[in-house]
């Protein structure tokens, strides 16, 4: 049986890829974010998963906005790294796990979600930039085997919080029924309040984001409750990524232990936050 070992909530902000990948982390800007990550990176690379399953949104870059799946899984061997405009990040390629990536498409969609296979794609930040806040220094390979699972978030209509945090709880269902007994992490990424573009471009609502960071460990169905128009006032249009976090959670078990969290304004110009649960029950 497979088994959920931790779920990693995480920002997935560009710059923050780009300051690791240009050795620009100690300029005077960034290290009260990376310093946020210490412990949480120390207890990660001493938990290694065998497979992670990042939760993240496609950027218009691997999907096309005139296809648009609702949830999405990668079922590839490997995931190359997306040209987003200034050349592939300089991070590993991504492996797959096509084995579990097809058990939990089946079972999945045995349980009433009509997930999309994705058989040969690239990632974005949304992905790598997830995997570089987990481990900054890879080296040749990422620690650990990695499936894309894609929401959309960014088009109208985006499944709503309640319905992520449903996913959630079948995907931790699909992952115990695989029979081989593999480690995983599953990440929740995106957020915090942050709007791009547009006349509120700049929104931050520190309130909301730690009310938020505080209910996702011990109650999220309170954040299912919103509707995603709360979602996008609250935290602005870009926030909404915010929702995938829930898709994380539902996956854990309702008591986890918080290993550690980090919250900081600006990274670019958005909230930038993590916050790390062990899924191990603890006596
Ligand atoms: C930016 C892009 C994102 O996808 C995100 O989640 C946060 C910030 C950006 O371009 O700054
Ligand atoms: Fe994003």
């Amino acid at each position: 049986m497979a088994e959920i070992i931790w779920g990693l909530a995480t920002s997935h902000v560009p710059s923050i890829g780009a300051a690791m990948d240009n050795n620009r982390t100690s300029d005077p800007y960034w290290p009260p974010l990376f310093d946020g990550y210490e412990p949480a990176r120390k207890w990660m690379a001493e938990n290694t998963p065998d497979v992670a399953i990042v939760v993240y949104n496609d950027h218009a870059n691997a999907i096309d906005l005139d296809v648009v799946p609702t949830f999405a899984i990668g079922t590839a061997d490997l995931y190359p790294v997306a040209d987003e405009g200034w050349g592939p990040r300089p991070v590993p390629t991504v492996l797959g796990a096509p084995e579990l990536s097809e058990h939990l498409v089946k079972e999945l969609i045995d349980d009433g979600f009509d997930i999309t296979v994705c058989r040969e794609f690239k990632v974005d930040h949304g992905l790598t930039v997830s995997m570089s806040v987990y481990c900054p220094d890879p080296g040749t390979a990422w620690p650990c085997l990695v499936i894309p699972l894609i929401v959309n978030v960014i088009q109208y209509p985006q499944p709503t919080a309640a319905r992520c945090h449903a996913f959630g709880k079948a995907l931790d269902e699909a992952i115990r029924s695989f029979p081989e007994g593999l480690k995983v992490a599953v990440f929740g990424t995106g957020g915090m309040s942050h709007q791009l573009a547009g006349a509120r471009a700049g929104l931050i609502n520190e309130p909301f984001d730690r009310m938020f960071l505080q209910a996702i460990e011990v109650d999220p169905v309170s954040l299912t409750e919103l509707t995603l128009e709360d979602y996008v006032r609250e935290a602005g249009s870009e926030g909404i990524e915010l929702t995938m976090w829930l898709v994380m959670r539902g996956a854990l078990d309702e008591q986890v232990t918080r290993i550690h969290e980090a919250y900081h304004v600006p990274a670019s110009n958005t909230a930038a936050a993590l916050a790390l649960f062990d899924n191990r029950i603890s006596i």
